[in-house]
Parts: C-alpha cells; sequence; structure tokens
C-alpha cells in the first residue's frame, strides 16, 4: 500500500472516497465539513438534522456521487467530542475508514484533515493508522479476500507551507508502522514455521538490511556463558534456544550517556512442558514469543529513525515442552547471575529465560533495562485486554514510559512491586522459586522475580500476556496480533 501527500484541493481530488471527520457537537457540520456541505447542496446539514450524521465516535456516513466534489464517495466518520480529539483518535480514525472502504472493495481514498490538524504529528497518525489496519493474516491463505485490498491513501489538507512537516510526519509514520507490521508477521507465525532458530534467522536478516549490529548466540555458546536459566527451560525440547543480540550504537551517543537494554520473551511455543498446559487453546502458545518479537521491530524502526542513544537488544529465544529431557517440577538451577532457582512449575518458564536475558544486557553495558513479555494469565485477570502491566523499579523511568504510552495511545496501567511481595518467592532449598507461594498476585510474583537479574540498574517490565492478541477484531485493527508496546518504546527512546 502507497501513502502520500495529495497536494490539490479537496473538491478537486478524484479518488473512490473522500474521508473526513466529524465531531460530536449540536452542530456536526462546521469548518471545512461546511465548505463541503455548501458545495453539496446541503445535504450534510440534511443528514445532521435527521440524526444520521451526529459525531459520535466511529460513526459511518457514506454518501455516493457527492455534489460538488471529484470523489465517487464521501465518508465522514465520528471522531467523538472535539476536546478529547488528538493524534490518538485521527489514528483510529483513519484505520477505522481504511478497513470500512477496504470491507467495501474500495481501492484508494484520500484523507481530509481538518484545518488546525496539518501537522507532523496527524500525517504520522494517519499513516500508522491507515498502515496498521491493514494489516491482515491470510499469509497461508491460498486465496486471498476476492482481490480487497487497498492501493493507495493519500493525505489532504496540506497548504504549501505545511508539507514539509505533512512529509516528515509521514515518514515517520510508515517506518514505525511497517516495524509494528513486521513484530506482528513475526507473532503470527505458528510454531513449526518460526522455531528459535529461525526467528534468529529472521532477525539478523532485518538488522542486517538495517544495518544494525547482530549475534546469534546458539546453544553451545549459550552452556558456556552458564545461561541455565534459558537452557533449563530448552533442554525438554529438541529444537536449540538461541540468544539473540540486536545492537544500535550511533556516533552521536556520549560515552557515559544511557545505554538502553530492551529484553523480549520469546518462547516460540509454550506447552507449559511438565506442568503442561491444558489443551483446550493451546494453539494460542504461539504468540508467547511476542515480547521478543516487539523488541526485534522496536530495533528495525530505531535503526531508520536514528535516536542519539545506544540501544542493546537481547531477545532469549526457545520452546517450552515435555519431552524426556525436560526440567521437572522441583528442579533446581543456576542462572547466569550465579542465583540458585527452584522450579516449582516449568510453566512459569518467560521469567526464567528473561532471568539470563536482563543479566546478559546488563553485562554487555545497559544502564536502562525494560523487558516485554507475555509472561502471566494473571495480568489478563487484573487487566483483561485493555492495558499493558507495567512495573518499574525507578518511578522517574517509569513515568517518562507512561507519558510516551500516553503520547502514543499505548494503555499502560502501572501495578506495584513493593517489597512485600519479595516474600512471595523466596526459595525453600534455593535462592528463589519461580512462582510465587499461592497467596495470589501472579502478575507482580513474575515481575518481582525478574526484579530479582536487574541489580541496581532502572528497570521496567511489561507483561503484555492480554494484549499482545485481539480475540475480536477491532474496526481499526484485524484480529489476531497487536504489536502493542512497540510504538511506545519507540517514542521512549526517541526522546532520550
Ligand atoms: N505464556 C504464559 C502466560 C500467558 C497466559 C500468555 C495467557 C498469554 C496468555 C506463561 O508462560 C505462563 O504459562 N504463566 C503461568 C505462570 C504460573 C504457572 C505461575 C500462568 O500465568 O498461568
Ligand atoms: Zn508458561
Ligand atoms: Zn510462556
Amino acid at each position: 500500500m502507497q501513502i502520500t501527500l495529495e497536494a490539490r484541493p479537496f473538491p478537486a481530488i478524484e479518488t473512490e472516497a473522500l474521508v473526513s471527520y466529524v465531531f460530536e457537537e449540536a452542530d456536526p457540520v462546521q469548518g471545512r465539513i461546511a465548505e463541503i456541505d455548501q458545495s453539496a447542496g446541503g445535504l450534510l446539514s440534511k443528514l445532521a438534522k435527521s440524526g444520521e450524521l451526529t459525531g459520535k465516535n466511529l460513526e459511518f456516513t457514506l454518501v455516493h456521487a457527492p455534489v460538488g466534489l471529484k470523489a465517487a464517495r464521501l465518508l465522514l466518520v465520528g471522531a467523538g467530542k472535539r476536546e478529547q480529539f488528538n493524534s490518538v483518535a485521527l489514528r483510529k480514525v483513519a484505520g477505522a475508514a481504511l478497513r470500512y472502504l477496504k470491507s467495501r472493495s474500495v481501492k484508494n481514498f484520500a484523507l481530509l484533515v481538518l484545518q488546525g490538524d496539518a501537522t507532523e504529528e496527524s500525517a504520522q497518525a494517519v499513516a500508522e493508522g491507515a498502515l496498521t489496519a491493514d494489516f491482515e493474516s491470510d499469509k497461508y491463505k491460498t486465496e486471498k479476500k476476492n482481490g480487497k485490498r487497498i492501493d493507495t491513501v493519500s493525505i489532504a489538507g496540506y497548504a504549501d507551507r505545511e508539507r514539509a512537516a505533512g512529509e516528515k510526519g509521514l515518514a515517520k509514520g510508515r517506518t514505525i508502522a511497517e516495524s509494528q507490521n513486521f513484530a506482528r508477521d513475526l507473532i503470527n507465525e505458528p510454531s513449526n514455521k518460526l522455531t528459535p532458530s529461525i526467528l534468529a534467522q529472521k532477525a539478523e536478516t532485518m538488522a542486517k538490511a538495517a544495518g544494525l549490529s547482530v549475534e546469534v548466540l546458539d546453544e553451545k555458546k549459550i552452556a558456556e556463558l552458564k545461561m541455565g536459566a534459558l537452557l533449563s527451560v530448552a533442554q525438554g525440547s529438541i529444537e536449540p534456544p538461541r540468544m539473540i543480540v540486536i545492537t544500535y550504537n550511533p556516533p552521536s551517543a556520549k560515552p557515559g550517556a544511557p545505554v538502553i537494554g530492551l529484553i523480549g520473551k520469546a518462547v516460540t511455543f509454550d506447552t507449559g512442558g511438565i506442568s503442561i498446559k491444558p489443551s483446550e487453546g493451546m494453539e494460542k502458545m504461539k504468540y508467547d514469543m511476542a515480547g521478543g518479537a516487539t523488541m526485534i521491530g522496536v530495533m528495525r524502526a530505531l535503526a531508520a529513525l536514528k535516536p542519539n542513544v545506544k540501544v542493546i537488544c537481547v531477545v532469549p529465544s526457545t520452546e517450552n515442552m515435555p519431552g524426556g529431557r525436560a526440567q521437572k517440577p522441583g528442579d533446581i538451577q543456576t542462572a547466569m547471575s550465579g542465583k540458585t532457582i527452584e522450579v516449582l512449575n516449568t510453566d512459569a518458564e518467560g521469567r526464567l529465560i528473561l532471568a539470563d536475558g536482563v543479566h546478559y544486557a546488563r553485562q554487555l553495558g545497559a544502564t536502562h533495562l525494560i523487558d516485554a513479555a507475555t509472561l502471566t494469565g494473571a495480568i489478563v485477570v487484573a487487566l483483561a485486554g485493555v492495558n499493558v502491566g507495567v512495573f518499574g523499579s525507578d518511578q522517574p523511568f517509569t513515568d517518562k514510559l507512561l507519558v510516551s504510552a500516553k503520547a502514543t495511545g499505548e494503555k499502560m496501567w502501572q501495578m506495584p512491586v513493593d517489597d512485600e511481595y519479595r516474600e512471595f518467592i523466596k526459595g525453600t532449598v534455593a535462592d528463589i522459586q519461580n512462582i510465587g507461594s499461592g497467596k495470589g498476585g501472579g502478575a507482580i510474583t513474575g515481575a518481582m522475580f525478574i526484579k530479582e537479574f536487574t541489580g541496581d540498574s532502572p528497570w521496567i517490565h511489561l507483561d503484555i500476556a492480554g494484549t499482545a492478541w485481539n480475540d475480536d477484531s477491532k474496526p481499526w485493527l484485524a484480529k489476531g496480533p497487536t504489536g502493542v508496546a512497540l510504538r511506545t518504546l519507540v517514542h521512549l527512546v526517541m526522546s532520550y
């Protein structure tokens, strides 16, 4: 799909559909919408009076052959209250419009921004909204959706003096959205098509194309480095584990400046191991590598956006299988850091591989750590599929992330990591145990376990178990992998 900036004034745009948005207020026909109304002989005012055009959030009003426009259709999307409208809302409007028109076999449209909205931020939001909305999970369908596809989207409403900002936002939005879709593609792959080795190869190919340095540690190197926690999960599978390391190191990074470590859980399939999961819904555990895929996607975006800060991405990857060599409940493992772990439940494997991932990222020089993981079912109980669970050891750092989440429209909610919870994972025969002692707070004990390996580095943990996968489609997004947290993390790194 192509996205361009449209130079022509809106009445002259020849397109299958001209799209704009209206606010929910006493008279939704104002400003540029009123100009359209005038050239269309008052049609929109009439629709507003009859209650067909209200501006309510994501209401669609479609007019065919609108008088006074070169466009074949006019689509007005409800944008809700004017005071609450921002780039987050505009991203959804653009995405919802794309999916609405695509399902009606439209192939191209122009989105007209309103007066005052012709900014860099708006162009970025429209590009992100349209490109992420266009993503479909049809890679393995031999018959694609009977040719229903959007070929071009143009963004209209930018005056000559606003065009430079528009082009800049569009390019940035395209980079971010394509990286998000890159991550979603990986997340969608089933475990027979995406083993740890294949994930590593794909990460390597991406990194080389993007000009990033990349190193993949194989099982031998992982053993040499004594990554006992990662190995303990991997030993139950005949697929060997990988530790993927991608580095972005700009010449502009100053000595002594923060180095950001991005660590992502990449369990390419989680059966639970010997503490095996019920078969119902187990197929979804192919997305247990979403954290890792998201971090790899973030690196892809950063390579193009070129922030001034060094970033090290560490992705431990393995299957969690109940093979003959699998670890068993009660086994004691030694992590790379030297800490000993009682594995009381082999299904709590994400925290094990992250223990070594986080430790290794610090050893490589990361000073600020962020991990993303589909870590616990408990976060789904706490926050459902709405908010990402955020845990942080350093409030200013965590606040910075929450600001980025707000700015990019990704819902995130902070959870506690008080010392009291540390008691929950104290070991009986080893230093720590990999599950809490049955007192609840399952998402928190998962976070507390990872925290044990972060030393004194500021650290943030994102539990994306509930948000990495949409069970139902949204007007602006297909069902399936979401790529959540990528936009927030890119925004956060760019703010350094
Ligand atoms: N991969 C799962 C968590 C998960 C659950 C991801 C639902 C996506 C959707 C994780 O490895 C796991 O199994 N966690 C256990 C931990 C428990 C044994 C302490 C869980 O949440 O049940
Ligand atoms: Zn598990
Ligand atoms: Zn898991």
